[in-house]
């Protein structure tokens, strides 16, 4: 007998195909909505229309009176018991149904439970509340505002709009370099607001047992410890009595980690009916109320030598939060991971200043697949880069070669004081230049000018901080960032995986058989993984901010390495040797210098059922809860090459490359598709999605005629490269990957434009880079601002 082959067991390395494809393409999938419980009811949410005003009065007596309507509550009703307001994971409150005012379209003002939910929606229709519309804020700008008035009157000692304040480096230093610049380059952004837009919208069933005294929530949430810590909380039950449980989830995108007041909505019903209650989100309600992302305003410098090695960065950062400040970032860091900006480049000094500003919009700033506000930092850096080599005249791709960090400067410390501590830069970035051509295009770009035809060009390098923890630094509302795994090897060597991690399409089941399979030789095919019930998973913090290799993939492998520890003891009682003369190869231990004799790891599984040595506990399982180190440091380089038709600012995509390093790769297929799904996010944000709202507070966009979400028809084809840096900490030298191209890609195709418009001396056009935005600043000659109060949709 020799060692396995890993490839052979879907191992290490193995393309895999994704074993949960096998039910969801069947339509075999088990979501929310698929669950019915005996005597379940439904509930429905009336939304305010308005998106500031006084609520004078609410009667919902037309509404108690439709048959087949069991409940009405209120925000008075929700007071009586406390459970008015909740608080949300990053130290603000929210209101679950309003009591005082509404603070933005689409709020949560009262919700009927009937026999079904047409019932329940006509219940809705029939609750008239009278409403004294006040003045609607709409930016951070006018929440700035002296006279602006005051969105959340309800917090104690609130005087003013802003929501925080936060600041990290060192400004006097930033001054002192800047005093030595040959020059500085100054850009001012907006990151637009856009939406996460998973295809199945937020739902829950609550199911309160009044006989045991036990909930059980089935919800759509990619952190289902985390809620069951909230409902403890916020509803006053023993945590123990509370089991919650996410079943298939289609898409997250972040979109499904707040506490949404839909979820205790109905948990307060089901405990008030004694009742099971479903609440399934419209698609209207997931895209005017449920955590948007982005929206933020940069203010932004940079100081170089005129040879375009950069000195320092000075960047100040406007947020709008929406009226409630309800997004998971960890606690030490109000405005996520934006001082992740830079941390590619050798950047000696820089200073970042931020301001949250309450607005009246829904809650805004979820990580929309990124690690907490990582998206926003690398678009300010990759346009900050392009805008100075504009400005010195150097060739994009040679600024990059002037200060990314080389191989030998790791482990690097950032000016923002990060530990960056691997990778190839440099190897990425010219595997990058020779895939898309470089020089040639450039040449043919020069060409085609002469003909009047706008090619451009544009490069995005970025790197990602994934897998919070370490635990020092990362928690969420005092809950340390780390995470877990159970593996339970049954005596006929099949085994069961269970993580705190919440798959939403990722392909967990797929990826963490095969970690399993690498440490312990199991055939992938014969290990099922589980996440998602708090009854039988261990604690976990979830999956958000591409944290489940890093984190949870990581604890896999430890606890498969304290399952063959044990299955080391059974083999050496198997062969009658001691412990220190047996060896492991895939799938087998042996006898030192008599490699013939030898136990697989399924005898050993055995074993530990029936044949165990005297004294030693059966059974072969164990757990792991793993604290990463050092977050993980994943680099990629995206290229895009684009033509922009000069009659009408259409541009079409010509090429995309991709490079992407995520240290070793456990299912190379399933990383490739992330990095397509990735892409296609990338190019929707740089060409077609945001939202906007009017002077009232209306919501432009509500709709997905509206906001648009790209479709195979209009999205380019991407030419995939890979470079492999192990992570020096992870068990198995694996990165995240999950969002890298979501983050990294909008700058590439952004500054592709901006690369064909450069003989217009254009520096920037905002988000969307829409065909009229484009146009117009072809016209003009100048900067096209998405800010208000220049709109395009106006
Ligand atoms: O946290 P999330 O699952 O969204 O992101 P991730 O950890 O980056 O993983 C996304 C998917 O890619 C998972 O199925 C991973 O196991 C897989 N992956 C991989 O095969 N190799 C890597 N180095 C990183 C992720």
């Amino acid at each position: 007998m020799t060692a396995l082959d890993e490839i052979a067991i879907g191992g290490l390395g193995a393309s895999r195909r994704r074993v949960e494809d096998a039910r969801f393409v069947r339509g075999r999938g088990h979501y929310v909505d698929d669950i019915h419980l005996p005597g379940m009811l439904h509930m429905e949410i009336l939304r305010s229309p308005l998106a500031h005003a006084r609520i004078k009065a609410i009667d919902t007596s037309r509404a108690w009176e439709i048959p087949g309507v069991r409940l009405v509550l209120t925000g008075e009703m929700m007071a009586q018991r406390n459970l008015a307001w909740m608080p949300t994971l990053s130290y603000d409150t929210q209101a679950v149904l309003a009591t005082d005012k509404v603070r933005f379209q689409g709020q949560e003002v009262c919700v009927v439970v009937a026999d079904d939910p047409y019932i329940a929606k006509d219940g809705c229709e029939a609750i008239v509340v009278e409403y004294e519309a006040l003045p609607a804020i709409v930016n951070p700008e006018q929440a700035a505002a002296p006279d602006a008035p005051i969105i959340r009157d309800d917090k104690d000692g609130q005087t003013d709009n802003t929501c925080y304040r936060w600041e990290v480096g060192d400004a006097a230093a930033t001054e002192r370099a800047f005093a030595q610049a040959d020059v500085v380059s100054s850009l001012k952004l907006h990151y637009p607001r856009s939406h996460p837009s998973p295809i199945e919208c937020c739902g829950s069933i609550a199911d309160y047992d009044a006989g045991t005294g036990k909930l059980t929530v089935y919800m759509t949430t990619q952190a289902p410890h985390i809620i069951r810590a909230a409902v403890a909380l916020v509803a006053e039950l023993p945590e123990h009595m509370i089991r919650i449980v996410s079943p298939d989830i289609g898409g997250g995108f972040g979109n499904k980690v707040p506490v949404y007041p839909g979820y205790v909505a109905s948990i307060l019903a089901s405990i008030l009916l004694g009742k099971p209650v479903k609440w399934i989100e419209d698609k209207s309600g997931n895209l005017s109320s449920t955590g948007f992302g982005r929206d933020m305003y940069l203010d932004a410098q940079m100081a170089l030598r005129s040879d375009g090695k950069i000195l320092a960065v000075r960047m100040h950062a406007d947020t709008d939060q929406g009226a409630f400040f309800a997004d998971a970032q960890p606690s030490k860091f109000k405005i996520g991971l934006l001082h992740s900006a830079f941390a590619c480049y050798d950047v000696p000094v820089g200073h970042i200043t931020a301001q949250g500003h309450y607005t009246n919009k829904a809650p805004g700033g979820v990580a929309y697949r990124c690690s907490f506000r990582v998206t926003e930092a690398m678009f300010f850096q990759e346009r900050m880069v392009a805008a100075a080599a504009a400005d010195l005249g150097i060739d994009a791709a040679e600024i990059r070669r002037r200060n990314l960090l080389s191989d030998d400067q790791f482990p690097h410390r950032t000016a923002f004081g990060f530990l960056v501590d691997s990778g190839q830069y440099h190897k990425c970035l010219e595997l990058g230049l020779d895939a898309i051509g470089y020089e040639e295009f450039k040449r043919d770009q020069a060409a085609a000018r002469e003909r009047g035809r706008l090619l451009g060009i544009g490069i995005s390098t970025m790197t990602e901080p994934l897998g919070a923890g370490n635990s020092r630094e990362y928690d969420i509302l005092g809950i340390k960032m780390f995470d877990s795994a159970e593996l339970r090897v049954h005596m006929t060597g099949k085994a069961i995986l269970r993580t705190g991690a919440k798959t939403q399409g990722q392909g967990h089941e797929t990826t963490w058989a095969q970690i399993v399979s690498h440490e312990l030789g199991i055939p992938a095919d014969d290990v099922v993984v589980e996440e998602g019930d708090t009854d039988t998973a261990p604690f976990g913090m979830g999956t958000y901010a591409s944290r489940s290799t890093p984190v949870a993939g990581a604890a896999v492998a430890m606890v498969a390495r304290k399952v063959r520890a044990k299955a080391r003891k059974l083999a050496a009682h198997l062969l009658e040797v001691s412990e220190e003369d047996v060896e492991w190869e895939l799938g087998r231990f042996y006898v030192r210098g008599a490699p013939e004799r030898g136990a697989t790891i399924q005898e050993c599984a055995a074993a530990a059922y029936s044949n165990m040595p005297d004294g030693m506990e059966p059974g072969l399982e164990n757990n792991a809860y793993y604290d990463p180190p050092n977050l993980t440091w994943p680099f990629a380089v995206y290229i895009a090459t684009v033509e922009v038709d000069p009659e009408t600012g259409v541009w079409d995509v010509l090429r995309v490359v991709a490079v992407d390093d995520c240290g070793v790769r456990i299912n190379p297929m399933i990383v490739e598709g992330q990095i397509m799904g990735g892409l296609t996010e990338a190019y929707a944000m740089a060409n077609m999605q945001f939202q906007t709202y009017d002077a009232d507070g209306n919501q432009v966009g509500s709709n997905y005629m509206d906001y648009l979400l790209p479709t195979a028809w209009e999205t380019p084809g991407f030419e995939l490269h890979e470079v492999v840096t192990p992570c020096p900490h992870h068990p198995i030298g694996a990165k995240g990957v999950g969002e890298c191209a979501a983050v990294g890609g909008p700058a590439a195709f952004v500054n592709a434009v901006h690369d064909a418009l450069a003989a217009t001396g254009v520096r920037n056009i905002d988000m969307p880079v829409l065909p009229d935005r484009v146009w117009q600043a072809m016209q003009d000659g100048r900067d096209v601002s998405g800010a208000p109060p220049v709109r395009s949709d106006s």
